[in-house]
């Protein structure tokens, strides 16, 4: 890492941070998740929300993954990538006449779709292309899962997804779409699952509504069982996907014709960091912040989620560690990384790294205080490889207009 940032630097001399992505640990993610699931010969569609760097999406079209976009930038950006119609879901709860009108006309395997009023939009941009478009609907099972509330998605409250009872009123009745082939049913029930339980839940739930739907007439030939695979931040045990997978084949084996999982942060989580100078050291009534060149509008996890993310000295003192509290420069009192960590001495222009953050990470970094967001460094086969230019101030500022309307 302090390699690659050094490299970064010669070219950027005034670097305080960047995004270090290693596409040699997300290759063998790849093809350990496609392993577990061999027996089943699913379409893993990679979810892009959690990492859409162009460098890391190609690496894992290669690897034989599917792309789950959850939009139409993240559509384009799957074929862009080299993810072939075969390999593409479209998901999402807000479903637009161009998303739409984008899968019938450049071809996906599946879209699930959120709701039974979007079928209409479907099949009409399905008609209009001449095109066959594959639907799931997507259930809202009404299960809890542990975890930040934010992250849970398949609860009653939580806005995605329809009722049992209507999925399968609609799936019964699904000669009503003649353009669409929708025979298929999709549950995600939340992330950063390290129990696989509740996703246990939903596949009975999933199953239920295909049993329900095969008493009435043809059975269902697609089955989504989401993403939600998790990542312990803390190290100390990991969600158990080969236990899993043998579950779930025990469960559906020969029952449907596709299968498709969804997984996002297990495949990149661990395969970047994010590595931060630290600008200032300061000591206030016994309590020592270490203010780095990184914040909350780059690495949000944190403040949005509470989330706790190691964070390690590249080249660590000798000395004892003692707690310290690591926070970024944005004007915020959420911008905090870790409070009361244990770590050595630190002086200005150390760097430190944080860990495992290559899901959800860079994409969900802003502009946010006038920051221009971080350069994107790629770790391959011993090379380093610029991935993405950090923003300067005039791409920050690009889109400024003052064009009147009326
Ligand atoms: N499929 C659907 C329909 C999803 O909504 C998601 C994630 C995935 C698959 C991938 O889930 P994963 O395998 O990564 O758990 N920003 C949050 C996570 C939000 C997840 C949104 N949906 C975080 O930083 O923890």
């Amino acid at each position: 890492l302090a390699r690659a940032f050094a490299a970064l630097r010669r070219i950027e001399p005034h670097a305080h941070a960047a995004w270090i992505h290693d596409l040699d640990v997300a290759r063998a993610r790849a093809r350990r998740f496609r392993a577990a699931f061999a027996a089943l010969d699913p379409l893993a569609a990679y979810a892009l929300k959690a990492n859409a760097l162009p460098m890391l999406l190609e690496a894992l079209a290669h690897e034989g993954l599917g792309a789950d976009a959850g939009s139409l930038g993240e559509l384009e950006a799957a074929d862009r990538a080299g993810f072939p119609a075969g390999r593409r879901v479209l998901n999402g709860n807000g479903r637009t006449a161009e998303e739409a009108e984008w899968v019938a006309r450049e071809g996906v395997a599946l879209v699930n779709a959120d709701h039974v009023g979007e079928l209409e939009l479907l099949d009409r941009a399905a008609a209009q292309a001449g095109a066959r478009v594959r639907v799931a609907l997507r259930i809202n099972p009404g299960i809890a899962t542990p975890g930040h509330d934010y992250v849970a998605t398949g609860h009653d409250e939580a806005k995605f997804g329809v009722s049992v009872a209507e999925a399968s009123d609609a799936l019964r009745h699904r000669t009503r779409w003649p353009h669409l082939q929708l025979d298929g049913v999709h549950v995600h029930v939340g992330s950063q699952l390290l129990d696989p339980a509740p996703m246990a839940a939903a596949l009975d739930a999933a199953l239920a509504v295909a049993d329900e739907v095969a008493r009435a007439g043809p059975p269902l030939g697609a089955l989504n069982l989401g993403g939600g695979f998790g990542y312990d931040y803390a190290g100390r045990h990991e969600f158990p996907l080969e236990a899993w997978a043998e579950a779930v084949r025990a469960r559906t084996a020969g029952r449907f014709e596709r299968l498709v999982v969804e997984p996002g942060r297990w495949i990149v989580a661990p395969a970047g960091a994010l590595v931060a100078e630290v600008l200032w050291v300061k000591q206030r009534s016994g309590r020592r912040f270490v203010v780095l060149g990184a914040g909350m509008n780059d690495l949000l996890r944190p403040a949005l989620y509470h989330a706790r993310h190691r964070i390690e000295p590249l080249a660590p003192r000798a000395q004892q560690a003692t707690p310290a509290d690591v926070v970024g420069p944005v004007c915020e009192s959420a911008d905090v990384f870790a409070r009361d960590v244990p770590l050595p001495p630190l002086e200005r222009g150390d760097l430190l790294a944080i860990l495992d953050v290559g899901a959800y990470g860079a994409v969900m970094s802003s502009n946010y205080n006038g920051r221009g967001r971080l350069a994107e460094l790629v770790l391959e086969g011993g090379g380093v490889t610029l991935a993405r230019a950090a923003e300067t101030g005039a791409d920050v500022t690009r889109r400024d207009r003052a064009e009147r309307l009326l």
